[in-house]
């Protein structure tokens, strides 16, 4: 069992000194915040990019992020009151205070998520699944007092998941107060992967197991059957470099969610019951597993084709093309379904249609485009298990190959999930003209982030053009914000405790 690792120092960054001194800034900022108190530990959980595979993890088909060196650290202190007050160095983010129920019975229902958008939620977020795994598990009945500060180097709204990271981190801190001091990997991730379901996001579990999972200089591969975990390797070619641009299009998922994010999972989860029906499995063994308690497509694929092993990628691939063809006889109005017309294919009433897809999560759509959606998620998901093939070919054309998948991604992206836009299609063919072999929006898009795949020779290329496309398009960027939105990561650790001695 893999275990969250508590570390005495820094040298897992691949620049610890220039961490030391914002470590060092946090430090000094938390004891402004709580003169009284002692820092007794650090929290911290990393950002991610996703390489390949988006839209596809909560039909629990593999994804292949990474985590990156921005992350979210919190300095925590512990006391006896029945208060967490959070601070943040960063001023937009102020003090909060949460009062603490006397015990953990009805936690989801004592501690109550604002109306208005605020970063406190997103530390409910982690309160409360904390505190449901606490009192699961533990003879904790009642929560630690908490002052902590938090900073956080991954862009708010960039694609980058600096949700995961922030809510990732709080709950680490939450359980390593609470005594929780071998806390595994695994646990982890399956406590924080529905955390920002309290806040109105449906999402699936990349982004936390790929925070959770990360080691330095190794890329992931998540899978969710029949459980879901990270599994860390090294790419076979010395010299490629992922460059992440962020569009500085900021997208709020939380805000966006009823007619972006939620609601393609609504989509996707109407296509697989609609699948189900039409290919006469809704009566057999088929686990119904969405986030919305129907089918996924990922179990209507295994119900048709058969299990298989996400390990054994020569039969995923096999049956993901099936399904694209299957996709595209049962599925066959491309202009996008109405509320009646699915209601008659399943022969539910309007009643029922918005009680299952409606009401967990608010929704707000003109049509509904099944085909597009689904079809996407086979295709992408036959490309992920096509990198993964390509990883173990030992192909001279890894660069081309990798890159041509990650451009068919973007393509789809756009035109089938319609989660990229005409600004950051454009990023992506100035990066293909200037040193980039694929360049694809990463995460869940409408605005964030684009990953291109480089090498060192090119990259020098690559990040001038772009650095001269961001100068024209935002004229009054400083060199600094230039820095930030051109950033060439390394795979990063994951998440960890810091516990030294002396802070
Ligand atoms: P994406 O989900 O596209 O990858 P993202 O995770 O950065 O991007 P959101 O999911 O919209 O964007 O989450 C951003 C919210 O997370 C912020 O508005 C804030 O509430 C919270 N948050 C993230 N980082 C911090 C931080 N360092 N301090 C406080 N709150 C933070
Ligand atoms: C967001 C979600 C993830 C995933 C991506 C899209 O980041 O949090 O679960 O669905 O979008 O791949
Ligand atoms: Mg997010």
């Amino acid at each position: 069992m893999s275990t969250v690792p508590i570390l005495k120092d820094l040298s897992f960054y691949s620049n610890p000194d220039l961490q030391k001194s914002r470590y060092e800034n946090l430090i000094k900022s938390f004891k402004v915040n709580f003169p009284n108190d002692e820092v007794n530990f650090i929290a911290r959980s990393p950002g991610r990019v996703n390489l390949i595979g988006d839209h596809i993890d909560y039909n629990y088909f593999p994804v292949l992020p990474m985590a990156i060196e921005v992350d979210v650290i919190a300095s925590v202190s512990l006391n006896d009151s029945n208060k967490i007050v959070i601070t943040n160095t960063n001023p937009n983010f102020e003090r909060y205070t949460i009062e603490l129920p006397a015990n953990l019975e009805n936690i989801d229902k004592d501690i109550r998520i604002d109306d208005v958008h605020s970063w406190g939620n997103y530390f409910k977020c982690g309160l409360i699944v904390a505190s449901k795994f606490l009192n699961e598990t533990t003879t904790t009945n009642s929560l630690k007092g908490m002052h902590i500060t938090f900073n956080g180097t991954v862009p708010t709204g960039g694609g980058l998941s600096s949700s995961a990271a922030f809510c990732v981190t709080s709950t680490l801190a939450i359980l390593y107060a609470n005594g929780c001091h071998q806390i595994s990997k695994s646990d982890l991730t399956k406590i924080t992967v529905v955390s920002e379901h309290y806040v109105g996001l449906n999402n699936g579990g990349m982004d936390q197991c790929a925070s959770i999972y990360g080691e330095q200089g190794k890329a992931l591969q998540i899978q969710f059957k029949p459980t879901i975990k990270g599994i860390p390797f090294k790419f076979p070619v010395e010299n490629l470099v992922f460059l992440i641009t962020n569009s500085l299009q900021v997208s709020n998922k939380q805000e966006t969610a009823p007619y972006h994010y939620n609601l393609r999972v609504v989509e996707m989860a109407i296509a697989s019951d609609l699948l189900a029906k039409k290919l006469n499995l809704e009566n057999s063994e088929l686990v119904k597993d969405s986030n919305l308690g129907g089918f996924s497509l990922r179990s209507v694929m295994d119900g048709y084709c058969g299990e298989w092993k996400d390990d054994d990628y020569e039969t995923g691939i096999l049956h993901l093309q099936k399904m694209i063809d299957v996709v595209e006889t049962k599925l066959t109005n491309k202009k996008g379904y109405s509320v009646d017309e699915i209601c008659e294919e399943l022969g539910i009433s309007t009643e029922e249609f918005k009680t299952k897809y409606l009401t967990k999560f608010p929704i707000k759509f003109q049509a509904l485009k099944l085909y597009q959606r689904a079809l996407h998620v086979y295709k992408e998901s036959l490309r992920v298990l096509q990198v993964i093939k390509l990883l173990s070919s030992n192909t001279s054309d890894f660069f081309n190959k990798f890159g041509e998948l990650m451009n068919e991604s973007q393509q789809d992206l756009d035109l089938l999930n319609e989660s990229s836009n005409s600004k950051l299609n454009e990023i992506c063919s100035i990066a293909l003209s200037n040193g980039s072999f694929g360049s694809r929006v990463t995460g869940a898009g409408w605005g964030g982030s684009i990953v291109h795949l480089t090498n060192t020779e090119d990259l020098p290329n690559l990040i001038d053009s772009l650095r001269n496309y961001y100068k024209q398009e935002f004229p009054q960027i400083s060199e600094n914000e230039l820095d930030e939105a051109i950033i060439d990561s390394k795979p990063g650790m994951g998440s960890c405790i810091i516990a030294s001695t002396k802070f």
